[in-house]
C-alpha cells in the first residue's frame, strides 16, 4: 500500500514517530477503553492532574468515568510483573478540564511505562526515550531531571510537620528561596536550617556542570548513595547526543505520595509550559497495591497545537515583560531602569501599551496588575512583576524568583468598629480574594458564605451586605474614613519578580541577569 505521508497534520506525523521511537526499544503498544469504574480515580485523585472528571451510570448501575488518565489504567490491568520488565506504550486520549477555558477537553496523549524490576539502567533508558521524544518535536528542548529522594530527604531534615513539608515543597517548585525563609520564620524554625535545601536549588545546570558541587553538598548531608543512583541513571544520557539538553533542577517535583527517585519535565522553546512529564512512581504501584516498580512519562501533543519549530516569531527572542499598569508599575519600572534595563520609551506621555529597547533585546508591556500571572504562566510575558496577593489568590504555575520588597501592603479581615463575630450563624465575607478568604477560615474552621465582588469592597459591611471583607490594606486610610477597622491579618503582601517556566530555559541568560541585577537593588535598600 502506497501511503502518501504529506496528508497527515504534524501531531499526527509525530504520534507516528513516536510509536516507532518507542517500538524500537521494544515497547508494545497498549490499547484501553474510554472508560474506567470512577473508583479508580477517586481513590487516586491525588495523582491526577485536575479533579474534575466526566462520570456516567453504566446499564448495570456502577458508576463509571471517561479515562482522565492513562497510567491509572495501565497499572490496574498489567501491573504484577516480578521478574524481568513489561515494556508499553500508549497513545489514547484522555479527558480533562483545560486549565485554560476551565471546561473538558479531549486531549491526545502519547506516552509509555515501564513496570516491574526496574533498575538503574531502565530508568536511564526511559530518561534517554523521553529526550529522543523531545527531540522528535525540536530540536531545541530541554530535559529537566531532579531526584525526589534528595529533596525529600532533605526536607525532612529540617521538619517532621507535614504542612510545613508541603509549603516547602511548593517553594522549591517555584524556586521560591525567600518564600522557604517565609515559612520557616513563620513556623518558629532557625532559616539556616534550609541552608542545605537552598544550596540544592540553586544548583542547577548540564550534568557535569553541576556535579561536582552537587557530590560535595549531598556528601556533606549524608545522601551520596541517592547520588549514586542519580549519576547511575543519568548515564544513558552522557554519551548520547542529547547530553547538552539535560539540565539537573532540583525544583522539578512531584507528589511525593506516588513519585520518588527521578521525576523529569521536557519543554521545548515557545511553548509555554512543559509537553512531557515524568518519573518514578514506585509510591503509586505500593498504594496500588502492586508489589513492582515502575518508570514512565507522557507527552502533552495538545500543547503542540499551534507549535512550528521552523517559525520562531521574533516576540520568542525578544524577552517580554509585563509590568502591573499604575503607581506600583511606575515604582518597579524604575527599578528595571536603576539596573540597566531601561526603555526610555516608556516615560512618553501616551497611550500606547507596548514599549521596546530593541538593543538590549526587551519590551515592557502594561497589563492589569491582576492579569499579570496569566501572561506570565501562558507564556505571552517571559516575566513580569505581580503582588504577592494575587499570586496566592491564583496560584499560577511559575517561578518566583525574588522578593521586591516594594509595594508593601497586607492582606487583612477587617469588620465594622466593634464587630463581634457571632459563630452561631455562616460569616458573611465580602472579597475580590475568594480563594485566599477560603483558604484562611477553612485554616481556623470557621464556616463563611464568600461574597465574591471586584472592587470597592469597602461598602459591603456598612451595606450589611457582608459581615467582614478580606481585602488588603496598604496605609489604612480607605478602612478608617469607612469607619472600618483590622481585626485579623492574613498575610504580609509585597511585589515578586515572576518568570514563566518554560522561558527561564530559553533565555537564562537574560533572565538571570535581570534576577540579579534587581536583587543587588532590593539588598542596597536594606542596608
Ligand atoms: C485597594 C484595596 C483598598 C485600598 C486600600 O483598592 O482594595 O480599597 O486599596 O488602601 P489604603 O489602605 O491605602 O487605603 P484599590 O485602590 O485597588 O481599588 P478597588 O477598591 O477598586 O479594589
Amino acid at each position: 500500500m502506497n501511503f502518501d505521508y504529506s496528508i497527515l497534520d504534524s501531531n499526527e506525523r509525530l504520534i507516528f514517530a513516536l510509536r516507532s521511537l518507542y517500538s524500537g526499544y521494544g515497547y508494545t503498544q497498549y490499547k484501553m477503553s474510554k472508560f474506567e469504574e470512577y473508583d479508580l480515580y477517586s481513590k487516586n485523585k491525588d495523582f491526577l492532574v485536575s479533579d474534575s472528571i466526566i462520570t456516567f451510570t453504566d446499564t448495570n448501575g456502577k458508576l463509571m468515568a471517561l479515562k482522565p488518565d492513562v497510567t491509572l489504567s495501565i497499572i490496574k490491568n498489567y501491573g504484577n510483573t516480578k521478574d524481568g520488565v513489561s515494556k508499553l506504550y500508549y497513545n489514547e486520549n484522555v479527558y480533562r478540564v483545560s486549565k485554560g477555558t476551565g471546561s473538558f477537553k479531549e486531549i491526545m496523549q502519547a506516552g509509555l511505562e515501564c513496570i516491574g524490576d526496574v533498575d538503574a539502567a531502565q530508568t536511564g533508558e526511559v530518561l534517554l526515550l523521553a529526550a529522543k521524544s523531545l527531540a522528535e518535536i525540536s530540536s531545541d528542548f530541554v530535559l529537566e531531571v531532579s531526584q525526589l529522594g534528595i529533596l525529600t530527604a532533605l526536607i525532612e531534615k529540617i521538619t517532621d510537620s507535614k504542612s510545613v513539608f508541603s509549603a516547602l515543597l511548593d517553594c522549591v517548585n517555584e524556586k521560591n528561596i525567600h518564600g522557604i525563609d517565609e515559612v520557616l520564620t513563620q513556623n518558629g524554625i532557625d532559616t539556616a536550617a534550609a541552608d542545605s535545601l537552598k544550596k540544592l536549588l540553586a544548583t542547577y545546570g548540564k550534568v557535569n556542570d553541576v556535579m561536582p558541587e552537587l557530590e560535595k553538598l549531598l556528601k556533606e548531608s549524608g545522601l551520596s548513595d541517592e547520588l549514586d543512583e542519580f549519576r547511575a541513571s543519568l548515564e544513558a544520557l552522557d554519551g548520547s547526543e542529547y547530553k547538552d539538553n539535560v539540565i539537573i533542577d532540583f525544583s522539578v517535583v512531584g507528589d511525593v505520595n506516588y513519585y520518588n527517585g527521578i521525576v523529569f519535565k521536557g519543554f521545548v522553546n515557545s511553548v509555554s509550559g512543559s509537553v512531557l512529564s515524568g518519573g518514578r512512581y514506585d509510591g503509586l504501584m505500593k498504594r496500588m497495591k502492586r508489589n513492582c516498580k515502575a518508570v514512565g512519562f507522557a507527552v502533552y501533543i495538545d500543547m503542540l497545537d499551534r507549535f512550528d519549530s521552523e517559525k520562531l516569531s521574533d516576540d520568542v527572542k525578544m524577552l517580554n515583560i509585563a509590568l502591573p499598569k499604575g503607581r506600583l508599575g511606575n515604582k518597579v519600572y524604575d527599578m528595571f531602569e536603576k539596573a540597566g534595563f531601561e526603555c526610555p520609551s516608556i516615560k512618553e506621555n501616551n497611550r500606547k501599551l507596548i514599549f521596546e529597547n530593541k538593543e538590549l533585546g526587551i519590551r515592557f508591556f502594561w497589563v492589569k496588575p491582576s492579569d499579570v500571572a496569566i501572561y506570565v504562566e501562558r507564556g505571552a510575558a517571559d516575566i513580569g512583576v505581580a503582588g504577592k496577593d494575587i499570586l496566592l489568590e491564583y496560584e499560577p504555575d511559575i517561578y518566583e524568583l525574588l522578593d521586591l520588597d516594594t509595594g508593601k501592603c497586607r492582606m487583612a479581615v477587617a469588620a465594622p468598629k466593634g464587630f463581634k463575630d457571632d459563630t452561631n450563624y455562616t460569616l458573611k465575607v465580602a472579597t475580590k480574594f475568594s480563594n485566599i478568604a477560603k483558604k484562611y477560615y477553612a485554616s481556623i474552621g470557621r464556616d463563611i458564605d464568600i461574597i465574591h465582588l471586584n472592587g470597592s469592597i469597602e461598602l459591603a459591611p456598612i451595606l450589611k451586605l457582608s459581615d467582614v471583607i478580606v481585602d488588603i490594606v496598604e496605609t489604612g486610610t480607605t478602612l478608617k474614613e469607612n469607619n472600618l477597622e483590622v481585626i485579623e491579618e492574613i498575610v504580609p503582601i509585597s511585589a515578586r519578580l515572576i518568570v514563566n517556566k518554560s522561558s527561564f530555559k530559553f533565555k537564562s541568560e537574560i533572565i538571570e541577569k535581570i534576577a540579579t541585577e534587581l536583587k543587588k537593588l532590593t539588598e542596597e535598600k536594606d542596608d
